[in-house]
């Protein structure tokens, strides 16, 4: 065949310099050729399943390149069918066995095993290989090319998805390369119809991915003030979003996602044109999802990485942190000055100040003292208030330390050389537990158990797992691990990958190099605090981890890091908070106020405004800042208390969202395209969110704006605050709304139905108060909404059947009438603790000739299987600002949450 080089060197040369370059371009030619990094493989044989959900193929390379080194010669490709809606495709090395994700790491199972007898095709006779199945939209083809590609389309719609052909010649990046430590893969895509979000961890200004970007994945402990670098996790998944196609058979919004499962070094190139996987290590073990919403991505995503762990009810209260409490008092007198200010705090957070020394699982017997320590957790317990305290991976080498001693004895500890590997850290020289060694668990689960048996904390707050390491060890001379011939592109400067880390050669237990595994290492330990806490209390853990990869959201909330307060880092969280729902990480929030440099009393309020709306919602602040609790400055605190108040009234939508998360995978905090795919101005943006489905939070940004500009899908909105103001966007259009500075526009959208509690101190005080439903009548007269209830801290979600109570609501308007209906599943749980409905409020009713006047109306409540009655209800009647809507409120109702009902209210 002919070689590529060849036809570059045709195609470059333009025929007027054609005499001039004759010795030049033969130089030059060979130059190309040697550099080119590879040249494609071509298909030997194809055998396909007879049940026909699977495909495996050899392939052979067509020619040796030795940039970044020799080619592996034999590939081996697998594509199958693992459920309908997912396809995935494994390609490694024919011969050897290569590093891949351990099962035990990250369980995933694949529903529809095969095990049949292949039979052989020969491929000369066909040009393409198909993969299908009757139930699912994705097609594979096999592309018996020279080089060989395949794609990934859409059977309903033929949209091509993923294709890895090479198309271009003169671009060698197109080319699937595969060497021991260089692995490359791209797919095209169409420049005008895919919007692509994900590939983390980074902070970016924009929630799209902007073209000509890159993404490098290798976790660093880098604060993310940083923009544009590899931040402390790798999320190599994308979600695709398709605008429609000119031939009308794409409509707007149609969705899949893409995961490359490898838990290597690497650089993701987006041109818009073309996504291009640069890999130092594994295989190529792609997952496509079908979606075809985005909902439906993040449930068949989820599928396979696992739902994200439940989350306590106290976890969606207030936090406050800083680093660099200087004693007991201290941290009593910031939870006191909250409760005086009238802002409520959930959660007191303390940071490494409290250690002895920085030593984990110690107290500092000075500031820090056992006894007034237990006495502050208790006296918060008793308050109703959680105490979450920090841990660091890395344990000091102290012979006097006991923990220490334990983990020399277990022998878990990281080893380099054939023996432990120094690190250092906040206490000085450490050695790091080794996660994936199976006696780390013990070791891990006794230590936070002699902790918490003598200071009974209610979370962990994982810190530090990136590795963080403040020292850089000397690479191993001539080692292909600690200097790859691929450099990342860590920190944009192709730093090191042994920077101030775990340097690759270490081993961990089973032989696995630090190489391989070192983007597990936040998930590995967040999963075994996980199992720790669990085993411990029996109880559902919070667990907040910086570090994270793929399926972490499984065992823990996460933050956004080391931000800093600025106007800018206010806007970057928006865009990182979205990232992380799609990557399966929902209970997720960005340090309120910002964590380093110093904040201003404005950026603060605009801060707590939109934090109040973040799924983890924690004040955290650097040591060499000035304080930022949210009671220092009367405007903060008083904006605080309004926003932190409709916050608390939400409580039950965000728990019930959680539950979402963890029955469906889809996010708390979406982006607007997840409720309205067809819009594509939802695509773009960048500074406003939805919490679940129809809540669209709108923030100030801008220092001294008074003024937002926000887009409203298509719909009617209803300011949260006084349910009075309205935004009418008959189809999407940007609205310039009032936002003086102590408030936010956070609206409701029609058709949804929220069951809202009162506002409180604490989450369990809330949880005491009465609900009262919002019911946003739609302009097809329905609206619908649910709640999901339990104790907010057993193990299970949908445990045992007395132990929680979903309970949905449809709203609907007939000629004359309102009304909302119930359906109770498992009523038990709810009825015990006498939850009662006390209000419902309309909103939406279009105002008409008939209803003109504002009139009393009787309400008629009827309880499923009991007596139809007229109850003494109060009703009133008004109008909204706009006068376009009529609000209706019924109230008095004490109805039982737990027993299915109708109201109805008469409108004339
Ligand atoms: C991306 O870079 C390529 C090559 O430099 C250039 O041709 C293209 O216009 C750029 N695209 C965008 C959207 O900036
Ligand atoms: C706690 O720290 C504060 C600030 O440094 C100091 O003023 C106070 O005396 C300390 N209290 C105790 C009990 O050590
Ligand atoms: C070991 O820990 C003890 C107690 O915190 C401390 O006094 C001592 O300085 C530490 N030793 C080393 C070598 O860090
Ligand atoms: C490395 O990353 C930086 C920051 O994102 C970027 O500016 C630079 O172009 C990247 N370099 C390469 C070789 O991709
Ligand atoms: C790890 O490698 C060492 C040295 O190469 C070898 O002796 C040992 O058996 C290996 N252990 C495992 C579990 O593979
Ligand atoms: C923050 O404020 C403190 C106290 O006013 C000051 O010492 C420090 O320099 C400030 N930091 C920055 C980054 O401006
Ligand atoms: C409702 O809140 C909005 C936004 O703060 C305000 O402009 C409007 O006047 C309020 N309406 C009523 C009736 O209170
Ligand atoms: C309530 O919903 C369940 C599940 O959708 C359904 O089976 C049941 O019939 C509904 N009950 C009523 C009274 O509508």
């Amino acid at each position: 065949m002919t070689t590529i080089a060849s036809r570059t060197k045709t195609r470059t040369i333009p025929l007027p310099l054609l005499p001039f370059c004759f010795i030049i371009c033969l130089i030059l030619h060979k130059t190309v050729a040697d550099s080119q990094v590879g040249y494609g493989y071509t298909i030997t044989t194809v055998n396909n399943d007879p049940t026909k959900t699977s495909l495996t193929s050899n392939l052979k390379l067509i020619k040796p390149s030795f940039v970044f080194g020799p080619d592996i010669p034999f590939l081996n490709l697998v594509a199958s069918f693992e459920t309908k809606d997912r396809l995935r495709v494994r390609i490694t090395d024919s011969n050897n066995q290569r590093w891949e994700i351990p099962q035990k790491v990250i369980p995933r199972e694949s529903s529809f095993s095969s095990l049949s007898y292949p039979f052989q095709q020969n491929p000369q006779n066909s040009k393409n290989f198909l993969l299908t199945h009757p139930n699912s939209d994705l097609i594979f083809t096999l592309h018996n090319t020279t080089p060989f590609g395949f794609t990934v389309s859409r059977k309903s719609s033929k949209d091509i998805l993923f294709n890895t052909l090479p198309e271009d010649p003169l671009n060698p990046e197109t080319f699937l390369v595969f060497k021991e430590q260089y692995l490359q893969l791209s797919s095209s895509l169409p420049i005008k119809r895919a919007s692509l979000y994900g590939f983390g961890e980074h902070t970016k200004n924009s929630f799209k991915l902007q073209p000509n970007t890159s993404f490098t994945l290798w976790n660093k402990d880098v604060g993310s003030s940083n923009v544009d670098v590899n931040l402390y996790g790798s999320h190599p998944f994308y979600l695709d979003v398709r605008s429609g196609s000119s031939d009308g058979r794409v409509k707007s919004g149609t969705t899949h996602g893409v995961l490359l499962l490898n838990s290597n070094g690497m650089d993701v190139v987006y041109s818009g044109d073309r996504v291009t996987y640069k890999v130092i290590g594994g295989v190529f073990d792609l997952y496509f999802f079908a979606g075809s919403s985005p909902e439906l991505v993040l449930e068949q995503y989820t599928e396979l990485i696992g739902r994200p762990a439940p989350m306590p009810y106290w976890s969606f209260g207030f936090h406050q942190c800083r680093w660099g409490y200087k004693n007991v008092s201290d941290v009593q007198g910031v939870v006191t000055n909250y409760a005086k200010a009238g802002i409520p705090l959930e959660v007191m957070w303390t940071d490494i100040d409290y250690m002895d020394a920085y030593k984990d699982f110690t107290l500092d017997p000075v500031n820090f003292p056992l006894d007034k320590m237990r006495n502050f957790v208790d006296t918060l317990h008793q308050n109703g208030q959680k105490y979450v305290l920090i841990l660091d991976p890395g344990i000091s080498v102290n012979e006097t330390y006991a923990t220490y001693i334990r983990g020399l004895k277990a022998d878990i500890y990281i080893k380099r050389n054939g023996v432990n590997y120094l690190g250092e850290v906040w206490p000085g020289k450490v050695y790091y537990p080794d996660f994936l060694n199976p006696h780390s668990q013990e070791f891990w689960s006794g230590e936070i158990k002699l902790f918490m048996d003598i200071l009974p904390f209610d979370g962990l707050w994982l810190d530090m797992n990136e590795l963080s390491n403040f020292i850089t060890s000397p690479d191993i001379p001539h080692s292909n691990l600690d200097n790859p011939p691929y450099k990342i592109n860590s920190s944009g400067i192709q730093r090191p990958i042994n920077e101030k880390t775990v340097p690759a050669t270490s081993l961990h237990y089973g032989n696995i190099t630090e190489y391989d595994s070192h983007n597990l290492y936040g998930l590995l330990e967040s999963k075994a605090t996980n199992k720790a806490l669990v085993d411990i209390t029996g109880k559902r853990p919070f667990i907040l981890s910086r570090s994270t990869f793929v399926s972490s959201g499984k065992y823990t909330a996460h933050w956004t890091g080391d931000n800093a307060a600025t106007w800018n880092d206010l806007a970057y969280s928006i865009p990182s908070i979205l990232n992380f729902g799609i990557f399966g990480v929902p209970m997720v929030g960005a340090d309120i106020c910002g964590f380093s440099g110093n904040t201003t009393e404005e950026l603060c309020r605009r801060w707590i405004q939109l934090g109040a709306f973040y799924p983890f919602a924690r004040d955290h602040s650097d040591k060499s800042s000035t304080r930022q609790e949210l009671y220092l400055w009367e405007s903060v605190a008083s904006s605080a208390r309004k926003v932190l108040g409709l916050r608390y009234c939400l409580l039950p939508y965000f728990y019930t969202l959680m539950y979402e998360s963890n029955t469906k995978g889809t996010p708390i905090a979406r982006p607007l395209f997840f409720s309205f795919p067809e819009d594509v101005t939802t695509y773009e943006i960048n500074s406003q969110f939805l919490l679940g489905k129809g809540v669209l939070v709108s923030p100030v940004l801008q220092s001294g704006a008074v003024t937002v500009n926000a887009y409203f899908p298509s719909g009617n909105w209803f300011d949260l605050f006084n349910l009075s103001n309205s935004v009418n966007a008959e189809s999407g259009k940007h609205v310039t709304l009032d936002a003086p500075f102590d408030h936010i526009n956070v609206h409701v959208g029609e058709g949804n139905i929220l069951a809202l509690q009162g506002e409180a101190m604490t989450t369990e005080a809330a949880r005491k108060t009465a609900f009262e439903l919002v019911v946003v009548i739609s302009s097809n007269g329905n609206s619908y909404g649910q709640v999901y209830l339990d104790d907010g801290e057993g193990l299970d979600i949908e445990g045992e059947k007395d132990q929680w109570t979903l309970v949905r609501f449809y709203g609907a308007l007939n000629n004359d009438s309102v009304s909302v209906t119930s359906n109770v599943t498992n009523g038990k749980f709810a009825l015990d603790k006498k939850w009662i409905i006390e209000k419902v409020t309309f909103l939406g009713i279009p105002k008409h000739e008939r209803l003109n006047r504002i009139d009393m109306a009787e309400s008629e409540l009827s309880i499923v299987n009991g007596m139809s009655l007229i109850k003494k209800t109060v009703v009133m009647t008004k109008f909204d600002s706009s006068s376009k809507f009529v609000i209706v409120e019924v109230s008095n109702l004490s109805q039982l949450i737990g027993e299915e009902f109708k109201l109805e209210t008469e409108i004339k």
